[in-house]
């Protein structure tokens, strides 16, 4: 029996792994790609969301930095917003796993039927590998694959437009995605850093994107753009490649903020204006929609003026605008999975609903979705 084991040693080994290989469960049951035909649409299937439990006020941070409650609400509508507490046991992909299981469990499937994992952060766990793998770990999903999505605020957008690709091409029938992110850990509390720290918060949001037949419904279209030149207009270029770990010991310099984010506020301000008003515009135009008939707006959370001014330009009421800043600040790729799981629990979403998705942030990028509920 020894000897046979030896001499056959490699039939047992590949045996063995294909009892471990997972054939995604659409591809399991005989699903072509037609390349000149959609097949399917995807829908939103489970929301889920998770903020640290240590909420900091304006007024802890006028504590810390010459700012005031008054000034951040004038300019930014946030009135508090969570932050990570030492010790808490909360990371990017810790979050993010929290918010999962609850999108996977509303969704009503086991979490082996999960066929990719799409993970869009900024402030990830590790340099590498990436935030999904490390979710898949924690989620204990043996072998699906994982991707990162690096596109900042716009990175759910492009999560989601990134999954509707897999599924309308028949590829994949369960995509999990998530957008966390941990900023407070990173950011400079000090009055140097006032104008970007004020803004950012932590949490995560996670949605799974399910196989959807009926193609009136679902996400109707997603829309992306992005423009390299403003690159560095909102960024954190400290830690990189352009100056590796020996360069940084041997540098040691305290003042060196280029490990802190930089944001120039006014000029993000005005391309973000504009650049959400045309991705929305695009996606209503591509389904014949006017904006009277957006039933919920979700718009990035940046900053309650930028969506205050999309919402007048396009005529809404309050109730076809969903904000949560005032209670999160900016959780970047947090925040759209965010406001529409709190929007979805409220019971503004209802099926038929047209809700629009739209974000703008870092890169610059840009992205908007159209779904039908
Ligand atoms: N508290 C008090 N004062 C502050 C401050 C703070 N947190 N941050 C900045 N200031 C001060 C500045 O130092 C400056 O003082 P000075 O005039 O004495 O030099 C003054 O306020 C105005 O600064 P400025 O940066 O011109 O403010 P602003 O009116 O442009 O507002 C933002 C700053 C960040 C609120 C605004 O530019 C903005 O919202 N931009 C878009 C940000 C955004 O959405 N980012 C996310 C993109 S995804």
């Amino acid at each position: 029996m020894a000897e046979w084991f030896k001499a056959h040693a490699w039939k047992v080994c590949i045996l063995e792994m294909e009892s471990r290989v997972r054939i995604p469960s659409s591809l399991q049951k005989n699903s072509y790609i037609n390349k000149n035909q959609i097949m399917y649409n995807s829908k939103i299937s489970g929301l889920g969301m998770y903020v640290p439990e240590n909420v900091v006020t304006n007024d802890d941070l006028s504590k810390i930095m010459d700012t005031s409650n008054e000034w951040i609400i004038e300019r930014t509508g946030i009135r508090e917003r969570r932050h990570i507490k030492k010790g808490d046991g909360n990371s990017t992909v810790v979050m993010g796993v929290k918010a999962a299981k609850i999108a996977i469990d509303r969704a009503g499937i086991h979490k082996d039927e999960i066929d990719l994992i799409l993970f869009a952060t900024l402030s990830p766990d590790f340099y590498f590998p990436g935030s999904g793998v490390l979710a898949q770990d924690q989620l204990e999903i043996p072998n699906c694959p994982a991707m990162d999505i690096r596109n900042q605020c716009s990175g759910f957008i492009y999560a989601i437009s990134t999954a509707d690709q897999f599924i309308k091409t028949g590829m994949y029938k369960n995509i999990l995605v998530i957008g966390s992110e941990n900023h407070s850990g990173g950011l400079d509390f000090t009055t140097r850093g006032r104008g970007v720290s004020v803004i950012f918060g932590d949490g995560a949001g996670a949605a799974v994107v399910t196989r959807e037949d009926n193609l009136s419904k679902g996400i109707l279209s997603s829309h992306l753009h992005s423009e390299g030149k403003y690159a560095e207009e909102l960024s954190l270029i400290g830690p990189s490649t352009n100056r590796w770990v020996p360069e940084i010991l041997e540098a040691n310099d305290p003042d060196d903020i280029s490990y802190y984010p930089y944001m120039n506020g006014q000029l993000v301000f005005k391309n973000a204006v504009v650049r959400f008003s045309e991705v929305i515009m695009e996606g209503l135009n591509k389904n014949n929609l006017q904006p009277d008939q957006i039933d919920m707006l979700i718009p990035h959370q940046a900053n309650l003026r930028i969506s205050q001014f999309v919402q007048k330009k396009f005529g809404l009421s309050d109730d076809q605008v969903y904000n949560n800043i005032q209670k999160y600040g900016n959780t970047t790729a947090g925040s759209i999975p965010i406001a529409l799981t709190e929007a979805w629990e409220e019971g503004k979403i209802n099926s038929g609903d047209i809700v629009v998705l739209a974000a703008f942030g870092s890169g610059f990028t840009w992205g908007s979705s159209i779904i039908k509920w």
